[in-house]
């Protein structure tokens, strides 16, 4: 169950009035002393007031283990302080130096074959690691120490995006650390037996010892054994935020807490939904994967993020002015894409809008990574951009505080189904959790429709139409509330591969979809995927991939939206939809894709009464967000295309635009420039 973070946002020492937080990861060890200087007439002048500092300092702030050198940091400290600018300081735990580690090489991660993960890169320690844990809390408790009073300080940074390179290890702690969340879980062996189906292959258990992570094995591990070490890893992770949080809490509790999500990441590592009530306020971190659908993605990830921050604003805590260097090839982004992405995020409610980094860094693995000052100097488009950025959010001061309004229609997104969904020794091994869900946000998209993204156990009734795509794993108590959703009143909408396990990964017996067999009265024998490259015909116009189910209809109220008009399936259902109560199960047995989904996805929305808020011309070429405080609602409108977008009939005031197309009266045509974002107050 998703609980609210406590609504504990960033202290602005600095503030007299509201205005968004604005700046970046500061990593001024890297820099001799004259260019600190230099930092802080160019940040006041792109209009910065907040960095992260300290991130990964751990080697300069502790060279060995009983010297401590705080020396420069305070100086940084002062200074920031002196040029007004906010501090949101990092614990300085997420790489440990190099002398922790050749002491305590006990404390490196091993991966699944054995293999030590060596010191070298960064984040090499084991989440469960007592000794790692020991060094580390002792460092989070002198910098409380230190600076829990500094004027400057904002808020606290714990470690560094959690998991990022260590949320699965297999070393002999993590071992220890499973056996007792595995006790804790199941109570007795038999329970854990039962719930592993170790009857299969010869693996039942006789004692707690013998159990271990799933490691390199002869064929597939237990299936459930994966699944909960994933569990298992996410909640050790969550485990050591709170321990480092917990020392916070305790010498500086007036001060809030924070760690940036990865909310884009698409291995799914960290159950955020189960993290989000950890922290005083959500961050999250956001790099864009150019491609198709780059800026969907984008807005799918600030929606997810608005939803775990409960609508209430958030920080983006990274993301980049331009290219990265971890991308197969890191495009560099054009004119009005900083700016845009910056404003979508905010569009979903970020009231903090921050860069890695601020100074791009002459050496070491991401010196080609942008920064705010880029290698060129502050003489470059990109700084010109970032101090273009600094004035708008200037101009959009009065946005701060509103909240997310929520849409009419919502897709639901379950990281127990994504992690169990993608499992091996599966129908199919091509099946993508999260592109299922994304292709549908493409959709909504495209026929300029709001959705939220919200996580399993949020509340549904405000939704009118809720897509779950791929909800793989349906324990009996959801299976009860979806259908209760729909009967009074909602419009579900799942598709294949949905309904087939319980919390334990196992089958529902009977025929699939299993738990959601009656509310969609429909029964499969025997899933039918499809091969890479494979594809099938529907009737309604709509193409077919990875996936096709043999349904049988065994409701007669059951209408078929859409049968098979090619491949094995000919002539069978597709797409069915079943009136529940007041509302509606709709079932898609095969992977439109963000194009194919439209169709379908148009009608459905039909049906339920939701239409677009935008002007006809503008749907798919615009998105709209929303925010609001009190009776003001702030409508953000933003270009996805590369050319100018005409908005007819506007009411509203316009409170920013970028780039500036031209003088606006309210009522008549607003053009959005390309690439462009308008924010008119309503
Ligand atoms: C993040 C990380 C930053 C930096 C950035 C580069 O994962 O927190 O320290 O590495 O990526 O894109």
């Amino acid at each position: 169950m998703t609980r609210a973070p406590s609504p504990r946002w960033l202290r602005r020492p600095y503030d007299t009035a509201p205005r968004f937080a604005y700046g970046a990861d500061y990593n001024p060890e890297q820099w001799p002393r004259e260019v600190w200087h230099e930092d802080i007439r160019l940040m006041r002048e792109a209009g910065v007031n907040i960095v992260s500092l300290a991130v990964f300092s751990w080697a300069r702030i502790q060279p060995a283990p009983e010297v401590w050198d705080f020396g420069w940091l305070d100086e940084i400290m002062d200074l920031l302080h002196a040029g007004g600018i906010a501090v949101d300081l990092g614990t300085a735990t997420a790489s440990p130096p190099p002398w922790l580690t050749t002491l305590h090489p006990e404390i490196l991660p091993v991966g699944r074959a054995g293999e030590t993960i060596w010191p070298g890169a960064r984040q090499h320690w084991r989440p469960t690691s007592p000794v790692f844990r020991t060094y580390a809390l002792r460092l989070v408790t002198a910098m409380a120490e230190r600076y829990g009073r500094h004027p400057a300080l904002a808020a606290w940074h714990l470690s560094n995006e959690l998991g990022c390179h260590n949320v699965h290890d297999y070393s002999d702690d993590a071992a220890r650390a499973f056996r007792s969340w595995l006790e804790d879980r199941y109570g007795t062996i038999d329970a854990l037996n039962h719930a592993w189906g170790t009857d299969f292959w010869s693996q039942r258990y006789a004692e707690w010892e013998q159990i271990l992570p799933p490691r390199l094995a002869a064929s597939h591990p237990n299936p459930t054994q994966q699944l909960d070490f994933k569990r298992f890893s996410s909640d050790a992770l969550k485990e050591y935020l709170r321990a480092e949080r917990d020392v916070l809490y305790r010498l500086t509790p007036e001060v809030p807490v924070t760690t940036n999500f990865m909310v884009m990441d698409g291995t799914g590592g960290m159950h955020y939904a189960d993290w989000a009530h950890e922290v005083d306020f959500i961050s999250n971190d956001h790099y864009v994967r150019p491609g198709p659908q780059a800026l969907d993605e984008l807005s799918f990830s600030a929606a997810l993020t608005g939803s775990l921050a409960g609508g209430r604003p958030w920080y983006l805590m990274e993301h980049s002015t331009s290219a990265v260097n971890w991308q197969p090839v890191n495009v560099a982004k054009r004119t009005g894409e900083l700016a845009r992405d910056a404003l979508l995020h905010v569009a979903h409610g970020a009231d903090a809008v921050c860069f890695f980094q601020w100074r791009q860094s002459p050496a070491g693995a991401e010196k080609y990574h942008s920064a705010m000052v880029p290698h060129a100097g502050p003489d470059s488009e990109v700084f010109r951009a970032v101090a273009g950025l600094g004035g708008l959010l200037r101009e959009l001061a009065e946005v701060t505080g509103a909240t997310r309004r929520p849409a009419r229609a919502a897709i639901l997104f379950d990281w127990e189904s994504w992690w169990a969904s993608e499992q091996d020794s599966h129908p199919s091994s091509l099946l993508r959790y999260r592109q299922e869900a994304l292709d549908w946000y493409s959709a909504f998209l495209a026929l300029g429709v709001r959705a939220d993204v919200v996580p399993r156990g949020a509340a549904l009734d405000g939704y009118d139409l809720v897509v779950a795509p791929v909800l793989h794993m349906v324990p009996r108590t959801l299976a009860k509330e979806l259908t209760g959703y729909a009967e009074s009143g909602g419009h579900l909408v799942t598709t294949y591969f949905s309904g087939v396990v319980d919390e334990n990964d196992h089958a529902w017996l009977g025929g699939y979809p299993g738990a959601l067999r009656e509310l969609l009265g429909i029964r499969i024998e025997e899933f039918a995927p499809l091969l890479d490259g494979e594809s099938v015909a529907l009737d309604d116009g709509s193409t077919g991939t990875l996936w096709t189910d043999r349904i049988t209809v065994t409701d007669d109220t059951v209408a078929v939206l859409a049968a098979y008009r090619t491949g094995e399936q000919t002539g069978r259902p597709a797409i069915t939809r079943r009136p529940v109560g007041r509302g509606s199960a709709t079932y898609v047995s095969t992977r439109l894709g963000a194009e194919g989904s439209r169709g379908v996805l148009a009608r459905l929305l039909d049906g339920a009464g939701v239409t677009s808020e935008l002007p006809e011309e503008a749907r798919g070429r615009v998105e709209l967000v929303v925010r609001g405080s009190g009776d003001t609602t702030y409508w953000f409108l933003v270009n996805r295309t590369d050319a100018p977008v005409e908005l007819p009939g506007l009411s509203g005031e316009l409170i920013a635009r970028t780039p500036d197309a031209g003088p606006w009266a309210p009522g008549g045509s607003l053009v959005l420039g390309p690439r462009g974002v308008a924010v008119v107050r309503r």
